[in-house]
């Protein structure tokens, strides 16, 4: 029977290598915090480099009968984790509200949402196949086979604590590779309860190690695994600063990145959009983990036609969404991180006061519920020179900027380093088809706010990163082609 945990007994507080708990290697430990209340919950591991590198020891040392296996036997294994994992919902789900902040509802979605990932590549296991290339030249032939890429090293970001961590093990996992991973100072634990998972179902020592570091620790700790010429793969979700250093350092040892960076989405409703249909999109698609989402609209383009319209559906719902801790059953939005989160939003809304805009919703930090609170906040008359134009926000906040003509739209949106997802609305075939074509972005929702699944290729262009995850495409990223070329056949 498939075991379920209590909460209690999923907190880890030690690294995992080699299928060991272990402190780090100097003893040291940093606090983990409800970012609702500021409460201590667990003093981790504060990794250092010699924790890394032990990691990647065992990982090592664990790769050729992991990538040995039978994919069937690795697809059986990756099965048992997802059952774990769903059967472990309820407390799963609760320990990332815990940490991370998100409404109770939508930290048992997240484990939902994670464990498909899981599902899937234990599926795509048994899907990896090769080419035989059509004969050339007599006595010769060609064939192309996929390999396990070896080592992989996973650096996760605090919003999806478990899903961001289950989409990148799940891959490497079913493609033969071993892993050490490191997820978010602020999100540690729903991690480590993943891996005590993984365990259980049978991931064997030193496949799947995790180590935990503070934000003093990361950086000096990752780059052990930068350095490491056995780690052949870094797949890292986060920003574009981090993303762009961690492809300059591991260049010294060439290799294979997936970064999946930061977002800045456009939202654009033209004319001829339904208007209530782009309200709902737009609030599923916003305020999604209070905004804390690389693919929350970030910039929310309305055609002159229907701005006021648009303006006034949109503020009267946004005024009505519960802002409470993540264990009020009625929680719409949560706490935000941390309070580095929150001074940025309010930077954000302040300057964009300051260069005109009006408040038709919130608008202001709610510090009777505490430090990391902010009210969801549509802001008009949003203009280009505003910060919140250029930078993601990263919290609940909606700029809306107005527009004339589409191609005016489709410039302002592309009109920015990011390409990660992008948003429409409209009922014109025609315009649906040269708007989607136009779009910069790996990803576009057409009306339609909620476009992640494990089905579906995830991933950006330009300086959102490259590589995708999910989909038919996810394991790519975790596997190299090997040609073979036997000659001197009959
Ligand atoms: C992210 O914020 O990086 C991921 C969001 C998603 O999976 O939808």
């Amino acid at each position: 029977m498939t075991r379920q945990f209590e909460l209690k007994e999923l907190i880890r507080s030690d690294n995992f290598i080699d299928g060991q708990w272990r402190a780090a290697a100097d003893d040291a430990r940093f606090a983990v915090t409800d970012p609702a209340t500021g409460t201590v919950i667990a003093q981790v591991a504060d990794s250092s480099p010699a924790d890394a590198r032990a990691a990647t020891d065992a990982a090592a040392r664990a790769l050729p009968a992991w990538r040995d296996l039978l994919p069937k036997e690795r697809a059986t294994i990756l099965h048992k984790w997802n059952a774990l994992i769903l059967a472990n919902q309820h407390a799963l789900g609760a320990l990332i509200s815990l940490e991370q902040g998100k409404p109770l509802a939508e930290g048992r979605g997240e484990v939902a949402y994670g464990a498909s990932y899981v599902a899937w590549f234990a599926d795509e296991a048994t899907r990896i196949y090769g080419d035989i290339i059509p004969q050339q030249q007599r006595g010769k032939r060609m064939t192309a086979v996929k390999e396990p890429i070896g080592v992989v090293a996973a650096i996760t970001p605090w919003n999806f604590p478990l899903a961001m961590i289950a989409r990148k093990i799940a891959p490497a996992l079913a493609a033969g590779c071993t892993v050490v991973a490191k997820p978010a100072e602020d999100t540690p634990l729903t991690a480590s309860a993943l891996v005590l998972l993984a365990h259980e179902a049978g991931v064997p020592a030193g496949v799947l190690n995790l180590i935990t570091a503070s934000r003093d620790h990361a950086v000096a700790t990752v780059a052990d695994w930068l350095e490491d010429s056995r780690v052949r793969k870094i797949t890292f979700t986060g920003s574009t600063p981090v993303g762009k250093y961690l492809a300059r350092e591991s260049a010294r040892t060439l290799k294979k990145l997936s970064l999946e960076l930061g977002g800045n989405a456009p939202f654009i409703v033209f004319n001829d959009a339904d208007l209530d249909a782009a309200v709902g999109g737009l609030l599923a698609a916003k305020f999604r983990n209070g905004g804390q989402t690389c693919v929350c609209p970030n910039r929310v383009y309305v055609q002159a036609g229907v701005y006021d319209k648009f303006a006034d559906m949109l503020s009267r719902r946004v005024a009505e969404l519960k802002v409470a801790p993540a264990t009020d059953p009625d929680a719409q939005i949560g706490p935000m991180i941390n309070i580095r989160a929150l001074d940025k939003i309010a930077r954000h809304v302040d300057d964009a006061l300051a260069h005109g805009a009006r408040v038709l919703a919130g608008g202001k930090r709610l510090p009777e519920l505490g430090p990391h609170y902010y009210a969801p906040t549509v802001l008009a008359d949003a203009t280009h020179e505003m910060l919140l134009c250029g930078e993601e926000t990263f919290g609940p906040v909606v700029p809306l900027f107005r527009f004339d003509d589409e191609a005016e739209a489709v410039e302002a949106a592309n009109n920015t380093p990011f390409g990660l997802a992008s948003y429409f609305y409209s009922q014109d075939v025609r315009r649906i088809d040269r708007v989607s074509r136009a779009l910069q972005a790996g990803i576009v929702g057409i009306n339609e706010g909620a476009l992640a699944s494990e089905a579906a290729p995830f991933g950006g262009v330009k300086e959102s990163g490259y590589g995708r995850e999910g989909s038919k495409y996810g394991l790519d990223d975790y596997l190299s082609i090997k040609y073979l070329c036997q000659g001197n056949l009959a």
